[in-house]
């Protein structure tokens, strides 16, 4: 799968450009402030309907603008998409001219990874980032999970409405009408527990050869290095209905996939409080490569990978790693201040260079 070409209007600093790409290496230089991660952020746009980076759309319109627009052409096994996402009072997509009736709907079209520099926070920031991350994984992946999870949050919510009207007494509530729509949300949230559970069984395994890799390379052990192990387990919210009453004293759910998290932990040592900020980096950037197979293993197709300022970062043995490891024959736009960082991959590259919003090739 990959973007063939790209024509933005209007999104953040990017006043208007048409953009054709390669099938392999994109490199997007320039200085900083220039407009180099907005334009990653634009292609990211076009996969999800979200951004990496803020959770308000409207940040994303030009200063002084009305709107932004966004159309790429994707292709997939030679079968060509064009993929439109438009903002303005509201938020559309159309896929090859017809309108989709939920945005939600474009997830599985046009396969993302990003990886950037907050990617630490899969590790050291809060569950809402990992199931974040699990659930733009498994929509991507799995069409169903996606619709189980919309369920599932509908349902969630009809739920906290009526804790909280039990709380308040603001409406007569029986506890049979509660009961009925909590086992619609167990059933449904049910599904969500599985699919998460095989997801990190696979994920784990993949992260985990992926990180001894990394942190018991060669040059690292000459200096010193220690071998490492990484584990990343499910931390599923089980439903217990013995909760019921802080559940109603509180106004809101007590358990669910809705508060589950995933455990990281390096040399059975728990990653998120313990770990160094180079061995939580590795850990994330073992995770997004483990993203990075489970895609492919999944949907047989290599999903187009996005770097943000990732080596900057990172020590010579790392980003050489890193390099090689992504370096797969899929797509990749990368972004740089230097190109001197990212010598491994410049063999067939095309070369964008970003300066004040615009981008030259
Ligand atoms: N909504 C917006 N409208 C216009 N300009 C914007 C908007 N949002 C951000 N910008 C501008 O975009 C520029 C930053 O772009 P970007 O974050 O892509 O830089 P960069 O090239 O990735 O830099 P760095 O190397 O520092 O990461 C800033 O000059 C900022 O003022
Ligand atoms: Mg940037």
């Amino acid at each position: 799968m990959y973007l063939s070409s790209l024509q933005i209007r209007n999104f953040r600093n990017i006043k208007e450009t048409q953009l054709q790409f390669n099938t392999g290496v994109n490199i997007i230089l320039g200085q900083n402030g220039q407009g180099k991660t907005n334009l990653l952020e634009a292609i990211y746009f076009l996969g999800i309907a979200r951004s990496f980076r803020t959770s308000c759309d409207s940040a994303l319109i030009s200063r002084d603008m009305d709107g932004f627009f966004l159309s790429g052409i994707v292709v997939q096994q030679h079968i060509q998409d064009k993929i439109d996402v438009l903002l303005e009072d509201t938020k559309k997509v159309r896929i090859n001219n017809k309108f989709l009736p939920r945005i939600i709907d474009l997830i599985g079209h046009f396969q993302v990874i990003i990886f950037f520099p907050e990617d630490l926070h899969l590790v050291k920031g809060t569950p809402d980032i990992r199931r974040r991350f699990l659930d733009i994984l498994l929509s991507q992946s799995n069409p169903q999970y996606l619709h189980y999870l919309q369920r599932y949050n509908k349902i969630h919510k009809h739920c906290n409405e009526m804790l909280w009207q039990l709380k308040t007494g603001q409406q007569v509530i029986t506890m049979s009408e509660l009961d009925v729509w909590d086992i619609q949300r167990q059933e449904t949230g049910n599904q969500l527990i599985r699919a998460r559970k095989e997801a990190i069984e696979v994920l784990n395994d993949l992260a985990a050869g992926i990180h001894h890799q990394i942190a018991t390379s060669p040059t690292l052990m000459e200096d010193g290095g220690s071998s490492e192990i990484l584990k990343i387990s499910y931390k599923p919210s089980m439903f217990n209905k013995e909760k019921r009453v802080d559940e109603i004293r509180k106004g809101h759910t007590l358990n669910g996939p809705h508060l589950d998290d995933m455990v990281f932990q390096i040399n059975e040592i728990d990653a998120r409080r313990f770990s160094s900020q180079g061995q939580q980096r590795t850990a994330s950037i073992s995770l997004r490569l483990a993203e990075l197979e489970y895609l492919y293993q999944q949907t047989k197709e290599l999903p187009v990978l996005l770097l943000d300022d990732i080596c900057s970062e990172l020590d010579d043995v790392r980003r050489e790693y890193l390099m090689k490891a992504i370096n797969r024959g899929g797509q990749i736009f990368i972004t740089t201040t230097s190109l001197d960082t990212i010598k491994e991959l410049m063999d067939g590259a095309r070369v964008f260079t970003v300066r004040n919003g615009l981008i030259y090739s």
